[in-house]
Formats: structure tokens, C-alpha cells, sequence
């Protein structure tokens, strides 16, 4: 196993400006990666880079929407001078609602980001990646959830796309081990974060939320970012997951055994 973590490794994370992605960004950074995040929101990136610069970590951002119709291009762009080892295909959003009442607009506005965006923002770091070829470690990660694994009232959309980012995973695993390449995804229980806050100030939610999970503790009752500290690592470390592809993996505290 490796001693050096990611040390010299460049690791590209999408949805980097608040949540799951900027923290990941912190987690690759201390672990000795060059990082760069991308996102919409300027000053939250930059506030990140203040951070993370201050404490000697080596992050820089690029601010993108990767739902415009432009993103492909601006993403190759991007891609010559910083060549991802490991890209995270994070940046999601949720839009819950009954079946019977999702409306085309939602439907297509996180079919759009959470899919076709993810699809194709991975698929330009990839053919970086494949143009050059110079590392020897190379990885995806695609921020799935558990509700790529199962579903829960009122998350057709979301479990939709939750669920094609686990088949994608399996698909992309084979056309990329010719390369190199390792393709994962992460599955995460409920995660405070700005996008589950919504959710989560309610405590009738709260309380069915730590309820669902068996390792639920007083201490915890629902889980936190750095509980995803050790899979980010894990699934980006090629030196200590070599042979695993085309997997996910779940971090939701027995919720899924049930
Ligand atoms: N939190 C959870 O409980 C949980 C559980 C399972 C899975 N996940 C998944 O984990 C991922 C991150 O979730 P989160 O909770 O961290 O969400 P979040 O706090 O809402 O953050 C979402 C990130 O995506 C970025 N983003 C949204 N639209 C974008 C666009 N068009 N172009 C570029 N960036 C865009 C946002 O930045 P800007 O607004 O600045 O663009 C933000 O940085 C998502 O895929 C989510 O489905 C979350």
C-alpha cells in the first residue's frame, strides 16, 4: 500500500463549490493532490481556495456551468492544461415530488445535471485521460446514492438518475479497463448538506431518517461529511484499490440491508 496517499495525483471535482464536492476537494487536497474544483458559484470557490491555500494545500477552481450548451467545449478547454488522474463526477441536484406530479420542467432540469451532465463532463476528462495517458492510476468516482440501490416516496426523478449513474458505472468499467481506467461510484446514505438541508430541518424527516439507519447514534443520528472520508480516499487511490471497477460503493449505515 501506498505511503505517499495521492500525493502528485491531479483530482478533478464537479459540484465543488459547497457540500459533498467541496469538502472532497479538502479530503484529496490533504491527502497531497492538486485539486481543482469546478462550479457555478465564484465566490463560494474562492472562498474554498482562501482555505484550502492558506493551510499550503494545492487547489484552484474554474467556474462552469456544465449544463450550457458550451460546457463540452469549455471542459476540453480546461482538460489541456489539467489533466485529471481522478475525476468526480459530483454535482447533482434533487427536485422531490409524487410521481404523478413531477412536472416536464423538473423532470428535464435533474435528468440534465444529475445524467447528461455527468455523462458527458466525465466523458471529456476521459479523453484527456486517454489522450494522455501518462499516469498509471486513473479513476472515476460518480457521486451516486442510495437511491441508486432503492427508492424512497416521492424520488422517482432522482432515483432515476441515481440509479442509470449505477449502470453507467458497470458500462464505463468495461470500455475503460483497456485504458486504465477504474470506474466506481459512491452511494451515500442522507448527508447534511446545503441540499438535503431542506429536508433535514424537518424533524419529522430527521427522526425517519435515523430511524431507516441502524448505526444511527445519539452522537450521529444522520450522516456527516467526513463519514465519506475514507471511500473518497478509498475509490480515488488506485494503490489501494487496483482491482476495483464497476462497483459501488454504499455508505449508508445498514440502511440498504434492511
Ligand atoms: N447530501 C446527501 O445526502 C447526498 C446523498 C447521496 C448522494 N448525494 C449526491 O452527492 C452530490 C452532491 O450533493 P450535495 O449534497 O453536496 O449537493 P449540494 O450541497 O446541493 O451541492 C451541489 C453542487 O453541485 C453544483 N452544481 C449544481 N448545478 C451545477 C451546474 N449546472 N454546473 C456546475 N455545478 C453545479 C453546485 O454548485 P453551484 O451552485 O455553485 O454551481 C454545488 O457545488 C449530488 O450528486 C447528490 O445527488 C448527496
Amino acid at each position: 500500500m501506498s505511503t505517499i496517499g495521492l500525493s502528485g495525483q491531479r483530482v478533478c471535482v464537479t459540484g465543488a463549490s459547497r457540500g459533498i464536492g467541496a469538502h472532497a476537494c479538502e479530503v484529496f487536497a490533504r491527502d497531497g493532490a492538486q485539486v481543482l474544483g469546478i462550479a457555478r458559484s465564484r465566490d463560494e470557490l474562492a472562498d474554498l481556495r482562501e482555505r484550502l491555500t492558506e493551510q499550503g494545500l494545492a487547489y484552484d477552481f474554474a467556474t462552469l456551468d456544465l449544463t450550457a450548451p458550451d460546457a463540452g467545449k469549455q471542459l476540453e478547454a480546461l482538460f489541456t492544461g489539467f489533466v485529471p488522474d481522478v475525476f468526480v463526477n459530483n454535482a447533482g441536484a434533487t427536485k422531490p415530488a409524487p410521481f404523478q406530479d413531477v412536472s416536464r420542467e423538473d423532470f428535464d432540469r435533474v435528468m440534465e445535471l444529475n445524467v447528461r451532465a455527468g455523462f458527458f463532463s466525465t466523458q471529456a476528462a476521459v479523453r484527456a485521460m486517454i489522450a494522455n495517458p501518462a499516469s498509471a492510476s486513473r479513476a472515476i468516482i460518480h457521486l451516486g446514492s442510495m437511491l441508486g440501490h432503492v427508492a424512497l416516496p416521492e424520488r422517482s426523478v432522482y432515483a432515476a438518475t441515481k440509479h442509470a449513474l449505477e449502470g453507467l458505472t458497470k458500462a464505463m468499467a468495461l470500455d475503460l479497463a483497456p485504458h486504465g481506467i477504474r470506474v466506481n461510484a459512491l452511494a451515500p446514505t442522507y448527508i447534511e448538506t446545503p441540499l438535503t438541508e431542506p429536508l433535514l430541518t424537518d424533524p419529522a424527516f430527521r427522526k425517519f431518517v435515523s430511524d431507516r439507519m441502524p448505526m444511527s447514534t445519539p452522537e450521529r443520528p444522520i450522516g456527516e461529511l467526513r463519514d465519506l472520508d475514507g471511500a473518497l480516499l478509498f475509490l480515488a487511490d488506485s494503490s489501494r484499490s487496483g482491482l476495483v471497477s464497476g462497483t459501488s460503493v454504499v455508505v449508508d449505515g445498514g440502511w440498504t440491508a434492511q
